[in-house]
Order: C-alpha cells, then sequence, then structure tokens
C-alpha cells in the first residue's frame, strides 16, 4: 500500500509535501520519510510511526528545498523500522527514491547484482538498478530499469544530477501527477494531490518528468503521450470536524452517505444513462466480487437481488477468484465492488474478467479511481471521503446502491415501472431511522460489556448472516477481539463447543420467516451458558437473553442498513475502551494496492 507524495516548486516545498504525505496516512503508518534536494545534494529524514513522529524531526532540522518527495509506508518486505522506512538514498548518494508496491523478482535482482544492500526491502533493489545503470539521463535509465522489474510499482525519484526534476513511473500502483500555480505534484491518491489545476491518472508504463512548470509523460518508447486532464474536486481528507476520530465522523456520515448515494440513482432514467438496458436483458449470470468488507457488500447484494429477480448470481472474494478455472457461464455480468478503487486484488479479478469478454460494472465510491476507468459501466456510492481503515459509511451505501440497482434490473426484466423510485424512497426513509444519538448510548452500552472478551461469536441466518459476517470484521479489525461469524444453522456442526459460560454471542434475528429456527438456535447458546446479546425488532421473550437491542419495526429488507450501524459503533467504542486508536488498527492500511 504505502502513499507517495512528491512537489517540484517555485519556492519550500517540504510544508506542503508534509501536508500532502498526511493525507495519504491512512494507506499505511508504520513509517515515513521525506528525500529533498538541497544545495544540489539529496538528503533524508525518516522515523519511525506515525507521520507526526516525522513532522517532529523535520521541524528540528528545517530543511528548505524546491524539489521533495515524502512515503508512508506498509510494509511488505521487511520490518517496519527507520533502516526499512523510505526513501532510500543511492551509495553515490546522487539518487533518492520512494516507491509502492511489490518488486516481485527483487530476491533474483539483488542475486544478479551482487552489492550490498543496507534495508530488507525490495524498493531498494530498484534504487540499486538505477544506480548501476544511470546513463546521464533519469528517464533513459527509468525506461531501461522498469523493464527488469517484475510487479507493481509508483515510483518517485529525485537525483543531485537533474535537480530541477522529479520522476515518477508507475506499474500497477496507483499513481497521479498534477499542476498547480505554485508547482506540479505526485501522489498515491487523487483525492489527496490537494490543490492543483488538473491532474493525469498515469497508466501502466508511463514515466512522467515533473518540473516546476510542468509535466512530461512518456511511455516505454520514450513517445510522449497525452492523458486526459482531469479535474479535482476538493476534499475534505484532512478533517475530522467535531470528532475524535474519523470512524466516528464517518458513522455520523451515514445518513447523509446514503441520500448521496440515493440522490445519483433515484430514477429510472439515471441508471439507464450509466447501464443500458439491453446489457441487463441480456444477462443471466452475475457475479459478484470484492475484499473484506466491499465482499459482505456483495454477498447482501446477491441477497437483495435474489428477493427480486431469477438470475443466477454468486459471489467471489477478488483474492481466490483470480486463481479460479473459470469458464464464465454466457451472458455473465460481472460487479466489483470496491470503496476505494485500487484493491489490487479486486482490479486484478477484473482485469481477468475482460481478458473473457465479460461486461463488467464497478460500484465504487471515489471518482477517477482505478476501477472506474477498468470497468464498462460505473456507478458511484459517493459517500464522501472514508479515511478511518474500517469501512462504515461505504458499506451503508454499497449496499443502498445494490437496493437500487436490484430494482432498476427487476424494473427492466419485469417491465414494472416505478420500482427505481420507490427503492429510492424507501432508503431516504430508512435513512432517517438511523438514529445516532441513540445508537451511540446503547453501543457504549453494549462495548462496555464486552470489552474485556477474548473471543465472541455473531450468528445469524439469511442476511442476518451477512450482517454478522461485517460486523465480525468491524470488531476484530479495530479491537483485536477474535470474533467469529456463523450462519445460525451451522453452530451445531462444530463450533457450538467452543461455547461456555464466558462467551458473548451476538445473534442478529431481523427476519420473521426465520424467527423460529434463529430462536432455536438461541437457545442452544444460552443452555451451554453463553451470553446471548440479542438485536430484534419483533417482540420475542427475552427471560434468558444477556441484553436485548430493541430495533425499530422497519420494513425488515432494509434492517441490514440500520443493524449494522449499531454493531459498527459497538466495534468502535470497544476500540476507544481498549484505549486503541479505530482509525489506525495496527497492521492494516485503508487501501490494499499490493496483492
Ligand atoms: C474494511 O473495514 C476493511 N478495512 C477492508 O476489508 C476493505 O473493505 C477491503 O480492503 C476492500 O477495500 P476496497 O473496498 O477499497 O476495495
Ligand atoms: N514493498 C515496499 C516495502 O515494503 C513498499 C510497500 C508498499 O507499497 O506496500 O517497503
Amino acid at each position: 500500500m504505502c502513499g507517495i507524495f512528491g512537489m517540484i516548486g517555485k519556492s519550500n516545498v517540504v510544508p506542503n509535501v508534509l501536508g500532502g504525505i498526511e493525507g495519504l496516512e491512512y494507506r499505511g503508518y508504520d513509517s515515513a520519510g521525506i528525500g529533498y534536494i538541497e544545495k544540489n545534494k539529496v538528503k533524508v529524514i525518516k522515523q519511525v510511526g506515525e507521520i507526526k513522529n516525522l513532522k517532529t524531526e523535520v521541524g528540528r532540522v528545517n530543511p528548505v528545498s524546491f524539489n521533495c518527495v515524502a512515503h508512508t509506508r506498509w510494509a511488505t518486505h521487511g520490518k517496519p523500522n527507520k533502516t526499512n522506512a523510505h526513501p532510500f538514498v543511492s551509495t553515490n548518494k546522487d539518487f533518492c527514491l520512494v516507491h509502492n508496491g511489490i518488486i516481485e523478482n527483487y530476491a533474483e535482482l539483488k542475486k544478479q547484482l551482487n552489492c550490498k544492500f543496507l534495508s530488507e526491502t525490495d524498493s531498494e533493489v530498484i534504487l540499486k538498478l538505477i544506480e548501476k545503470y544511470y546513463c546521464e539521463n533519469m528517464l533513459e535509465t527509468l525506461v531501461k530499469v522498469s523493464k527488469l522489474l517484475k510487479g507493481s510499482y509508483a515510483l518517485a525519484i529525485i537525483s543531485s544530477k537533474e535537480p530541477d526534476k522529479l520522476f515518477v513511473s508507475k506499474m500497477v500502483s496507483p499513481c497521479v501527477v498534477g499542476i498547480s500555480a505554485d508547482g506540479t505534484k505526485v501522489c498515491s491518491d487523487i483525492n489527496g494531490i490537494g490543490k492543483v489545476d488538473y491532474s493525469y491518472v498515469l497508466e501502466n508504463n508511463n514515466f512522467a518528468v515533473l518540473t516546476v512548470d510542468g509535466i512530461k509523460i512518456y511511455n516505454e518508447k520514450l513517445e510522449q503521450v497525452k492523458l486526459k486532464k482531469i479535474k479535482v474536486e476538493k476534499s475534505d481528507i484532512n478533517n475530522k470536524g467535531k470528532f475524535d476520530y474519523f470512524m466516528q465522523k464517518e458513522i455520523y456520515e451515514i445518513p447523509n452517505s446514503v441520500n448521496n448515494t440515493v440522490n445519483l440513482y433515484q430514477t429510472f432514467e439515471q441508471f439507464e444513462k450509466v447501464l443500458p438496458k439491453t446489457i441487463v436483458k441480456k444477462t443471466k449470470n452475475i457475479i459478484i466480487v470484492g475484499c473484506g468488507t466491499a465482499y459482505h457488500a456483495g454477498l447482501m447484494g446477491r441477497k437483495i437481488f435474489e428477493q427480486n429477480l431469477n438470475i443466477n448470481i454468486k459471489n467471489e472474494l477478488a483474492s481466490e477468484f483470480i486463481y479460479s478455472k473459470f469458464v464464465p457461464p454466457k451472458n455473465t455480468l460481472m460487479i466489483f465492488v470496491s470503496q476505494s478503487g485500487e484493491t489490487a486484488d479486486t482490479l486484478k479479478a477484473l482485469k481477468i474478467a475482460k481478458q473473457y469478454g465479460l461486461k463488467t460494472i464497478a460500484i465504487t465510491n471515489v471518482k477517477n479511481s482505478s476501477i472506474s476507468f477498468i470497468a464498462d459501466y460505473c456507478f458511484y456510492t459517493l459517500a464522501g471521503a472514508e479515511v478511518a481503515v474500517a469501512s462504515t459509511k461505504a458499506y451503508v451505501s454499497q449496499l443502498s446502491m445494490f437496493y437500487l440497482l436490484a430494482s432498476y434490473f427487476k424494473e427492466v426484466i419485469m417491465d414494472k415501472i416505478g420500482l427505481v423510485e420507490s427503492t429510492a424512497n424507501n432508503l431516504k426513509n430508512i435513512s432517517k431511522q438511523i438514529n445516532l444519538t441513540k445508537f451511540n448510548i446503547l453501543a457504549n452500552n453494549v462495548a462496555n460489556d464486552i470489552y474485556l472478551s477474548q473471543s465472541l461469536y455473531m450468528i445469524g441466518r439469511n442476511f442476518d448472516y451477512v450482517t454478522a459476517l461485517e460486523s465480525s470484521l468491524k470488531l476484530k479489525e479495530i479491537s483485536y477481539i477474535h470474533s467469529e461469524a456463523y450462519a445460525s444453522g451451522e453452530l451445531k456442526h462444530g463450533t457450538i463447543s467452543l461455547i461456555d459460560n464466558n462467551t458473548f454471542v451476538f445473534a442478529f434475528l431481523t427476519e420473521k420467516d426465520l424467527l423460529e429456527k434463529s430462536l432455536s438456535n438461541v437457545n442452544e447458546v444460552i443452555s451451554r451458558g453463553g451470553k446471548v446479546i440479542l438485536l430484534t425488532q419483533y417482540n420475542l421473550k427475552s427471560d434468558n437473553v444477556y441484553k436485548l437491542i430493541k430495533l425499530n419495526n422497519i420494513d425488515e429488507f432494509y434492517m441490514p442498513i440500520v443493524v449494522i450501524v449499531i454493531m459498527q459503533l459497538i466495534a468502535f467504542h470497544v476500540s476507544v475502551l481498549k484505549k486503541l486508536n479505530p482509525d489506525k488498527p495496527r497492521s492494516l492500511a485503508k487501501s490494499v494496492t499490493v496483492e
């Protein structure tokens, strides 16, 4: 993952670059560094841990530079320590490099180079190659070196040999360059590039040369290429508002996020503009692909579609789909879900689908993200920038998108007029049922019950099972409590042996038709001493449950949107009670741009 930011400008760019890299901290935060040209010399400052540590050190040194690159790391190769932190500087002190990605053949290249390496990273090998092949022209050198590399990379390089230029190259890892009145910039995320007049999203095998007043982009034949100019919208990426944490802020934004998604696609015509009716009519099979929370949104998407339509639907984890011996059934449409639109596994799966000639839809939150360019049709959730590692508002917007998309399919296939509009209205009404003040008090209360647990379970059937999966992931990633989601009916096939007097079990019972069966499962847990926290909108006998969370009696079809908000808040409060930082859980990063 990692974030890269760089700038070459008319005046000291260091403060700008530090601000820029801070906006990318969601991409990794185990160490950070800057490399800059000062008095024609390459210099570097690095620190372990969050960017605030780097900022303190930079404040002490107080560098002044017109050409600077920065990196915030999520280690893939080598421990998160100062030696392995980027940037790397060549032995002759002429070159300085930051890298986002993985060099898959680094071990082989290291062997061939047969020289001393200071770090354990794969990235350092690129620097050594640059040093070896430098031909007094960095652009040519970079093209030559890139031909030796296998894997993914976004590179930003500065050199004392060509101090007025900042060199960039891209393969797979996201990379954007932009022009502003104060200079030119490179950034891993289009929404993090800050104030620019316009930007270019680099494509694979693009090489960019940034100077103070312009950007030239080349292909691997060293021919200049013309990319589409993209206007960058203002982003609130660095602003927590009145909240202590981004996660909390983002949960509180959920009602708005749902409305943002709905406003974009509340009429049949709005859908038709993105996805032609002919494609819908032809579709006989749908495969929904994603990772993590986006995968869970896809699981829910399948259930939503199945309620509406007679289409074969499958879900695939992107990281597994890419290895499956895949024989695409005729008339298959593939839907790729990704908040960031940059997840490497999802992008790879999307490319495979395209190789098979299948029609592809992207559901993403980020305008101009890679996925939006590659898929044939793109739906934006536009939930607003999601910075906290744990996906919250984006998930709810993805669910909203599936409700709307399924209605569009139904309207086209069954010729039923007005379905999109009524779904849009339903979603708007549901968003009003998300009573954050009430949910927050409730969640805090439950968090106090469970935060010392070592391990717990979450059970549900059908829609509720997917809610259990997503709630469980949320709790695990930010509280480090082991949590396992189980289809209620599966418990008795093994896992129930783990339930004892100290085990908390969240049970979701929001589907009327499944109440009896699910209640039996709850009783099985209670009989073994399990402490059940039951979430339901129905009047159930609750004498033996540890806690009952009574939900509003809304249309149960939409209940997954409401219940998950409570569970996200519980995970948030547990994390805070454990004195962790929910925004930046250990070992994780927001955007997983490596396979
Ligand atoms: C969510 O809480 C996780 N941090 C993670 O599972 C995430 O959903 C996954 O990495 C997919 O990301 P994407 O939606 O940006 O593709
Ligand atoms: N592979 C490099 C490292 O471990 C970069 C990591 C990344 O971009 O995720 O330092």
